[in-house]
C-alpha cells in the first residue's frame, strides 16, 4: 500500500492507495470521531460497493445516504436530504460522515460535512479516477448553482483518504477518459516528466493495467498534494490546479450540467487553453499538438461543442471564481508542463480562441 501525506500541519490526513481498501477496517476505523456514522452514496455505486463498507462499520450502525445519481443533482436541494436523514437520526456534532462515490458524491458529502451544526468530520472513499486524483483532495467543497459550476461551497479537509483501485473496475469507459483528463492537468502545470510518461504509458492506461493506474494515481495524488499544503485555500498557486477549468465549466454549464462530463470539459479547456497560450507566443505550435494529441488518445474532446457561440462562452466564463473585480483570470500554459495565472489576456485573442476552438470551427 503506498500511503502520502498532505501536509497541513495539525490538519494533516493520509490518502491510502490500494487494491482491496474498502474492506480494510484498520484504515477507516483510526479516521472515525465519534460515536455516529452516516455512510453518503448514490444509487450507483451504492449497490456495488456500500454493503462492504457498512460490514466494516457495522459497529456503529452506520446511517445510509442514497443520493440521486449525476452532476444535475448537485445541488442545494438535493444536498437538504443529507442533513434531513442526519437530523431525523438525531446525528450529533461528533458524527463522522463517510462519502462512498465519484465527485459529485464527494463534494456534497463534503459540504454537508462543512456546515452540519457548523461542522463535522468526514472520509472521502473515492470510486471515480477523477475523484482518486483530485476532488477527494485538498478540501474544496461544494454544490453548484443554476448560474454557475461549484459556485456554493466551502474549505473542509477530510480526516483521510481511502483510495481502493478495484473500484475502477466497474467504472465506464467514457468516466475513466474523464478522470484522465485531470491526471494531464499535473502533467501540464508543472510535471513535464509525467507528461511525457502520459505520453509513453496512455494505452495501458485505458486498458486499465493495473499498475500503470496505481502510479498514475499516486503520481497525481502527490503532486496535488504538495500544492495543497503550500496553498489549502487557493490564495495563489492552487488556481493552478483549475488549468483548463475556467472554458470547461462555462462549457459544462452552458450544455446543462450532466450533458458534457466534467472532465471532458477540462480536457476540451485545457486544449483551448494552449491554444490561447499559442496566440500570445507562450506555446510553440508543437507542443499545442502534443498536448491536442494526448488528449485525444485518452478519447478526450479537444474542442467546445458548436452548440455553445463563443459570445454565450465568454459570457458564462464571467461566472468564475477566479474573476476579482470583474476581471477574468486564467490558468494557461507557459512552456510545456509549466502553467501561470494571467489577468492579462486580450479580449480579442480570447475571442479568437473561443471562435476557433469549437466543434465546427
Ligand atoms: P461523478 O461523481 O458524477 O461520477 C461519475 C459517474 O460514475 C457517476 O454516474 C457515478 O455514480 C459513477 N460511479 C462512481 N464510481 C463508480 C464505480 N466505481 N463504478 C461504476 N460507476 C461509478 O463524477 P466524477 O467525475 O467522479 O466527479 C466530477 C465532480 O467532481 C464534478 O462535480 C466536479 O465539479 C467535482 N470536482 C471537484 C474537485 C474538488 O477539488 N473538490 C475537483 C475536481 C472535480
Ligand atoms: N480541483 C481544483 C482544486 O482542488 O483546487
Amino acid at each position: 500500500m503506498k500511503t502520502l501525506q498532505v501536509d497541513l500541519g495539525d490538519r494533516r490526513y493520509p490518502i491510502f492507495i490500494d487494491a482491496g481498501l474498502l474492506n480494510r477496517s484498520d484504515l477507516l476505523v483510526p479516521c472515525i470521531q465519534g460515536s455516529r456514522v452516516a455512510v453518503i452514496t448514490n444509487t450507483t455505486v451504492g449497490p456495488l460497493y456500500l454493503e462492504r463498507v457498512l460490514q466494516v462499520l457495522a459497529p456503529w450502525n452506520p446511517i445510509k445516504v442514497i443520493l440521486p445519481d449525476g452532476e444535475q443533482f448537485k445541488t442545494l436541494e438535493v444536498l437538504n436530504q443529507v442533513f434531513t436523514a442526519l437530523l431525523t437520526e438525531r446525528c450529533d456534532r461528533k458524527t463522522t460522515l463517510v462519502a462512498l462515490g465519484g465527485g459529485v458524491v464527494g463534494d456534497m458529502a463534503g459540504f454537508a460535512a462543512a456546515t452540519y451544526q457548523r461542522g463535522v468530520p468526514f472520509i472521502q472513499i473515492p470510486t471515480t479516477l477523477l475523484a482518486q486524483v483530485d476532488s477527494s483532495v485538498g478540501g474544496k467543497t461544494g454544490v453548484n448553482h443554476p448560474l454557475g459550476k461549484n459556485m456554493i461551497g466551502a474549505f473542509h479537509q477530510p480526516q483521510c483518504v481511502i483510495i481502493d483501485t478495484d473500484t475502477l473496475a466497474s467504472l465506464p469507459d467514457n468516466e475513466l477518459s474523464a478522470g484522465l483528463a485531470e491526471v494531464i492537468k499535473y502533467g501540464l502545470i508543472g510535471d513535464l516528466e509525467f507528461f511525457s510518461w502520459l505520453e509513453q504509458n496512455m494505452d495501458a492506461l485505458l486498458a486499465r493495467d493495473p499498475q500503470a493506474l496505481a502510479y498514475a494515481i499516486e503520481r497525481s495524488c502527490a503532486d496535488k498534494a504538495r500544492v495543497v499544503a503550500a496553498d489549502e485555500r487557493e490564495a495563489g498557486l492552487r488556481a493552478l490546479l483549475n488549468l483548463g477549468h475556467t472554458f470547461g465549466h462555462a462549457i459544462e454549464t452552458g450544455v446543462g450540467y450532466g450533458n458534457w462530463l466534467h472532465g471532458e470539459g477540462v480536457a476540451a479547456g485545457m486544449c483551448m487553453a494552449a491554444d490561447l497560450s499559442r496566440r500570445l507566443g507562450w506555446l510553440k505550435p508543437e507542443d499545442v499538438t502534443r498536448i491536442q494529441t494526448l488528449v485525444r488518445r485518452a478519447r478526450l474532446p479537444t474542442h467546445a461543442p458548436k452548440s455553445l457561440s463563443s459570445t454565450q462562452l465568454r459570457e458564462l466564463m464571467s461566472v468564475d471564481k477566479k474573476v476579482e473585480a470583474g476581471k477574468l483570470r486564467l490558468v494557461l500554459p507557459k512552456g510545456l508542463g509549466q502553467s501561470v495565472i494571467t489577468a492579462d489576456v486580450q479580449p480579442a485573442l480570447l475571442l479568437e480562441t473561443l471562435e476557433q476552438c469549437r466543434e465546427s470551427a
